[in-house]
């Protein structure tokens, strides 16, 4: 059984890539076979897991179009058990022309029913609840939200919850929050831990209980082509994110049972 699970905020700059990449690569850590798709035009998790250009040919856009390119979309990583389906600029013409198809919502969750042979499918969702957004959840089995731990983290909150509510009542039933993730926590400050004291009252036990520290390492990480946790194994943020990837499989074997 394939997992499909989008990472998604309307606001940039929370962490949806990173988490992505991050996450994506600690499930490929413990031999999960793990496909990442990258649905932002921005294609920042192809770049940051050393995807040129050149690489991104065909990438989710061509499958939008013409989902017959599924196999050669396909591109290995360098992290063993971790492919893409890549994306570039030229994604963003795709909101203009999903508007145009006949059940344009369905369009990716077509192209992902030829994904069987992977354990977890990882939908890095653009910054925005368009019909590239829309088009991820419909096709996942559960999202998670990552929120950046500052003042505004909660604004906006609301009408994701919303979308994602529209979206189970008229597209696919089974979508669920799989959680909220705490993105860029720093223990020495005392707005951050108010934000987390916040933010776990608001929505309880659907909050991991793994948080991810600010962490320069994970911000440098991109710039290498590399995720953090092949970049420094052992910076608190790669720990973080191996953390979080156990608190998946563990929540996820509790549910099976
Ligand atoms: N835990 C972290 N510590 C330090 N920097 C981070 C952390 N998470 C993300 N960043 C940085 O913050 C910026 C936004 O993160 P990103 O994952 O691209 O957000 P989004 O995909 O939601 O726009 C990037 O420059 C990234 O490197
Ligand atoms: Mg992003």
């Amino acid at each position: 059984m394939t997992k499909i699970i989008s990472i998604a905020n309307q606001k940039g700059g929370v962490g949806k890539t990173t988490t992505s990449i991050n996450l994506a690569t600690s499930l490929s850590a413990v031999n999960k076979r793990v496909l990442l798709v990258d649905a932002d035009p921005q294609g920042n998790a192809s770049t940051g897991l050393g995807l040129s250009y050149s690489d991104r040919n065909p990438n989710l856009y061509d499958l939008i179009v013409n989902e017959t390119f599924y196999q050669n979309a396909i591109k290995n990583t360098l992290v063993p058990g971790l492919d893409i389906i890549t994306a570039n600029t030229n994604l963003a013409a795709s909101e203009i022309e999903l508007a145009n198809i006949k059940k344009r919502e369905f369009v990716i969750a077509k192209i992902l029913s030829k994904t069987n042979s992977y354990d977890f499918v990882i939908i890095d969702c653009p910054p925005a609840l368009g019909l590239l957004t829309i088009n991820s959840l419909v096709a996942s089995n559960s999202v998670i939200v990552p929120l950046q731990s500052e003042f505004f983290a909660l604004e906006g909150i609301s009408s994701l919850i919303d979308s994602i509510h529209l979206i189970k009542e008229n597209f696919n039933p089974q979508l669920v929050i799989e959680g909220i993730l705490l993105t860029m926590v720093d223990k020495r400050n005392s707005l951050s831990s108010l934000v987390e004291k916040d933010v776990r009252e608001h929505f309880g036990d659907t909050v991991y209980k793994t948080t991810i520290p600010r962490n320069v390492k994970i911000s440098e990480a991109p710039s290498h082509g590399k995720p953090a946790i092949l970049y420094d194994v052992n910076c608190s943020g790669s720990m973080a994110y191996i953390g979080l990837a156990r608190e998946i499989i563990n929540k996820q074997g509790a549910t099976n049972e």
